[in-house]
This record gives C-alpha cells, sequence and structure tokens, in this order.
C-alpha cells in the first residue's frame, strides 16, 4: 500500500499546519545605507527600492522600517573623504558612528548591527591596510579593532566584521571587553565567499578594490570543509553568531553550518541575489512576491535563523498581509 502524501495538501488549513517552516518578521535583517551630507534620500541605482540615506533623513528610514515591523538593521556608511588607512571607518564623528548615535536616539529599540570592514573607507578599496599589493592580515587586526570600538562607542549593539582576515574576532572581542563593551555581540561573516554577487552592492557602497581582487582573503567558492574551519575559529574567537555569504547558492553551507555547530547561524541573501530577481520581475518574468517568499523560506530551512535582505521591509509587510 502506498501512502498518501496529498492528504496533507488537502487545503490551506492542514497545509498550515503541517508546515515547517514559517517567517516571522524578526528573522530579518535590514541592510541601510548612510551617506554624509544633507536632505538626501536617493534610491540606490543598483538597488531598487533601497535608499541612500543622510542622517538628517533617517527619521523616515526609521518610520518605515518600524510600519514594516522591522526590529533590525546592519548598517553601511559612505564616507566623504578615503585614505590608505580608512581613517573615516574610525573617526568619533565617522558617518557609521553618526548614524548610530541618530538612530538611538529616534528609536532606542531598533537593534543596531554595524558592518566591520574598511572596503568602503579606503582609497584603493580593499578590506585592509596594504604592504605592496597585499593586505597586511596583522596590521589589518588592529585598524578592525579600532572600527568595532568606535561603533560600540556610538552604541551599536551588535558589530559584523566583513573583512575575512584571520584573527579578527579575537581582536575585536579583546578590544571591547577591554574597554567595558562586554555586552555587545559579534556576528562573525564567517564564511564569507569570494563571490560575484556583490557587484551591485560595491556600486552602492562604492567600495570596489582599485586593483586585483579580494581572493587573497575572501574564500574560494569551490569549498566547504574550509568553510566550517572558519566557523570553528571564529566560535572559538568568541563569535555569538556565525553567517554564510552569500545565500542562495550555498544552502549547503548554511545546512551544514547549522548541523555542525550550535550558534545561531545567519545568512546574507546579498545583492546579486536581490537584482536578479529585481531584473526578472521587472521584465514580467517572475512573481516576484511568491519568488521572495519562497527564496527566503528556502533559506531559512536551510538553516538559518536569521536573513539579511534588501527584501526585509517587503517580505515584513507582506507577512502581515498574510495574517489579516
Ligand atoms: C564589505 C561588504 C561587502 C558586502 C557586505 N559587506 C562587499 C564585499 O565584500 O565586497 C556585500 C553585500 C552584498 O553584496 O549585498 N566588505
Amino acid at each position: 500500500m502506498f501512502r498518501r502524501h496529498r492528504r496533507l495538501r488537502k487545503n490551506p488549513i492542514i497545509r498550515d499546519m503541517v508546515r515547517e517552516t514559517v517567517l516571522n518578521p524578526s528573522d530579518f535583517i535590514y541592510p541601510l545605507f548612510v551617506v554624509e551630507g544633507e536632505n538626501i534620500k536617493e534610491e540606490i541605482s543598483s538597488l531598487d527600492n533601497n535608499y541612500h540615506y543622510s542622517i538628517d533623513r533617517l527619521p523616515e528610514a526609521v518610520k518605515e522600517i518600524k510600519d514594516a515591523g522591522v526590529k533590525s538593521v546592519i548598517l553601511f556608511g559612505i564616507p566623504d573623504h578615503k585614505d590608505e588607512v580608512a581613517t573615516s571607518a574610525f573617526e568619533e564623528n565617522g558617518i557609521i558612528q553618526k548614524a548610530v548615535r541618530k538612530l538611538k536616539e529616534l528609536d532606542s529599540e531598533l537593534y543596531v548591527i554595524t558592518d566591520v570592514c574598511m572596503c568602503e573607507y579606503t582609497s584603493h578599496g580593499h578590506c585592509g591596510i596594504l604592504n605592496g599589493h597585499e593586505v597586511d592580515n596583522d596590521e589589518t587586526l588592529k585598524y578592525i579593532a579600532k572600527i568595532a570600538l568606535s561603533h560600540a562607542q556610538a552604541g551599536a549593539d551588535m558589530v559584523a566584521p566583513s573583512d575575512m582576515m584571520d584573527g579578527r574576532v579575537e581582536a575585536i572581542r579583546n578590544i571591547l571587553d577591554e574597554n567595558g563593551f562586554k555586552n555587545v555581540a559579534i556576528m562573525a561573516y564567517s564564511a564569507k565567499y569570494c563571490s560575484a554577487f556583490y557587484g551591485p552592492f560595491r556600486d552602492a557602497a562604492d567600495s570596489a578594490p582599485k586593483f586585483g581582487d579580494r581572493k587573497g582573503y575572501q574564500m574560494d567558492p569551490a569549498n566547504v570543509r574550509e568553510a566550517m574551519l572558519e566557523i570553528e575559529d571564529d566560535i572559538k574567537e568568541g563569535a555569538d553568531i556565525i553567517m554564510v555569504k552569500p545565500a542562495l547558492p550555498y544552502l549547503d553551507v548554511v545546512r551544514l553550518a547549522r548541523d555542525k555547530f550550535d550558534l545561531p547561524v545567519a545568512a546574507y541573501n546579498v545583492s546579486g541575489e536581490f537584482a536578479m530577481v529585481k531584473a526578472a520581475a521587472k521584465a514580467g518574468l517572475i512573481d516576484e512576491k511568491a519568488i521572495v517568499k519562497e527564496m527566503l523560506t528556502c533559506i531559512k530551512r536551510a538553516g538559518a535563523g536569521m536573513i539579511i535582505t534588501y527584501y526585509a521591509l517587503d517580505i515584513c509587510r507582506w507577512i502581515k498581509e498574510d495574517f489579516k
């Protein structure tokens, strides 16, 4: 006798009852881009319906985020000056530091995560301090730690190093603890691949490397065992949350990380993944809402407890509609 699987698919009620993965607004983290200047709310040409905000226009961003039901953001900054050592990344009045203070003033309950990296702030566009054409790992650690500390001092709840230097989680944990920021959490971009899917983000953040590529520090897309080593080390160094990035082509990595480790796992549904869906939707080739729901459900099903996505506001609105 065969099993009648279709009994449990008979109508929406029973389908809802047996559903294994359900999206909640608290699953999503919204990437927010802040720029220097005044009165700026400008759509990002490579990321439809996402905006560059100047500090004075952040009240509108916060209202939209709150209205959508999103509880947490990850901040990216576009500074007005760049140099070899990314000074604008750790200044007290750098763009991120000002934005964190402003967001906390506008809504102390908004959970503020900061991306800790140097590529938006260096004149050469690499994620660290150069020694010739190489990024010097250990020299970079000092700067990464300083950047993270400055974010904590501004009031960030969590820092997220995305530079892929070895030892950065330990360097950040140490400097935060030494300065009384024991409760500032670290979400490590642990398995961050050297991916072509970051293209639209690099346009949005003006962070493309001026020469070469990031293959010397970001991971080879072909490797998965190495990802487990990266994650293991970040956990040993004190990460609170581990991340896999990008998401969709790397769901095997997400699943393995979920099965192997007990820390919360995040996935970053990156700019290229977003842009492909947008382009196909605009061309009338797919049903955007249905695709986005499916895609995000599948990232969660693969094992990600939290998802960073440029669709965060939309998906939270759509979830609310579904429950009406
Ligand atoms: C900074 C950083 C990048 C992204 C997040 N943090 C770009 C990169 O590594 O080149 C990419 C995010 C996206 O594509 O959505 N290093």
